[in-house]
């Protein structure tokens, strides 16, 4: 798969490392250009293709194609984990030492994205939106469950956005599992991950954790939209989606991949770090100070994904694979095409307890 050179990469790395098999449906709709093409984002039997699939792994996308599939395979949880990678620089000041390491849960059906509401007297003086904000208990309940269920300890605090906002900047560190409501998690989650250093690297994954069967039950993309400010010029950071696509991974049950790519993307951002304060490299990409391109710091996230060495116990024997890049046509599609393209993955695996990935614990 090189749909963004080096994310897709990286999943290749570790299927061929951890001796798992992944079949990717490349589809090109579900984007502007279809839209231009086609005069619609998406074809009539969208809904049967992806119900033959297990996982989407998304660029970036629209209200019209992410929330209906969000809604449609009832994806209700979202998880958008924020860290700050040792040795890489946060915004903010003196914050040397202190780790920021949680995780937003945030709904995902329904909220404030609800759909439900309209406009009238369209193009008067009266004219009149309304947009209706929907919790339901039922809803409400499973997420919060899930947030608990998540959390390593739990000591409950309840803000009001204004001041959690605050407490985002001034102490991250203090926090573990936060949830929120569809929007306001989606604020909160772009908000925190910034204090990592970029939003460039933050992934998210929406989950059915209770899905029936046949449904994909994840999606999985960056927090970050489609950039159109930077699109088509190769310096997208890959991270936000390589982690996207290991989030992807430990939800298929694949722990050993899932500890790989963790692995790679955290040593890589720390020497590409370490490298660009003594300006002896450019690896990381201008959202992180650097020159560098999505290409380059995807390689490089590639080989350290074949290469690193688990702590003692951990992992398995350390493998050395020598892969050569793949020809792929998508390599020569145009960088908006790619960036909004989405891959469909189609498990190939022994089954695997969902259970026993990190997420459900
Ligand atoms: C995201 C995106 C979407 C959202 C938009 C494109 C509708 O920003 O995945 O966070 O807000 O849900
Ligand atoms: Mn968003």
């Amino acid at each position: 798969m090189s749909v963004l050179p080096g994310d897709g990469i990286g999943l290749e790395a570790a299927e061929k490392r951890f001796g798992f098999q992944l079949e990717f449906r490349h589809y090109i709709w579900a984007s502007c250009t279809c839209f231009q093409e086609h005069g619609t984002m998406l074809p009539p039997d969208w809904k049967k293709l992806l119900q033959a699939c297990d996982a989407i792994y998304f660029g970036a996308g629209m209200m019209a194609t992410l929330l209906l599939f969000r809604r449609e395979f009832d994806q209700y949880i979202n998880l958008r984990p924020c860290c700050l990678f040792p040795g890489v620089t946060s915004p903010l000041a003196n914050r040397e030492g202190e780790p920021i390491d949680f995780i937003t849960v945030r709904e995902n059906t329904e909220g404030e994205y609800s759909s439900v509401g309209g406009c009238i007297f369209e193009g008067t003086d009266g004219e009149t939106v309304i947009q209706d904000t929907v919790f339901t208990r039922t809803d409400v309940d499973r997420v919060l469950r899930y947030a608990f269920e998540l959390a390593r300890s739990i000591t409950v605090e309840k803000y009001h956005i204004d001041i959690l906002c605050a407490h985002f900047v001034q102490r991250p560190r203090t926090f573990d599992v936060v949830v929120g409501s569809n929007l306001l998690g989606d604020i909160l989650s772009n908000l925190g991950p910034p204090c990592t250093g970029t939003i460039g690297i933050a992934p998210s994954a929406s989950l059915n954790p209770s899905s029936s069967q046949g449904d994909p039950d994840q999606d999985a993309k960056p927090v970050h939209g489609s950039a159109p400010d930077i699109a088509g010029q190769g310096i997208t950071n890959p991270v936000g989606k390589v982690w996207s696509g290991q989030m992807m991974l430990e939800w298929l049950g694949e722990k050993e991949a899932t500890q790989a790519l963790m692995g790679a993307i955290e040593k890589v951002l720390q020497e590409g770090t370490n490298a660009q304060l003594k300006g002896e490299s450019d690896l990381l990409t201008p959202d992180m100070g650097g020159k560098g391109t999505t290409e380059a710091l995807g390689r490089a996230i590639e080989e350290e994904a074949l290469e690193i060495k688990f702590e003692e116990g951990v992992g398995k024997k350390i493998i050395t694979a020598n892969i050569e890049p793949t020809e792929s046509p998508s390599h020569s599609l145009p960088s908006m095409q790619i960036f909004q393209s989405r891959i469909i993955i189609k498990r190939d695996i022994t089954e695997k307890a969902k259970a026993s990935h990190g997420y459900t614990k």
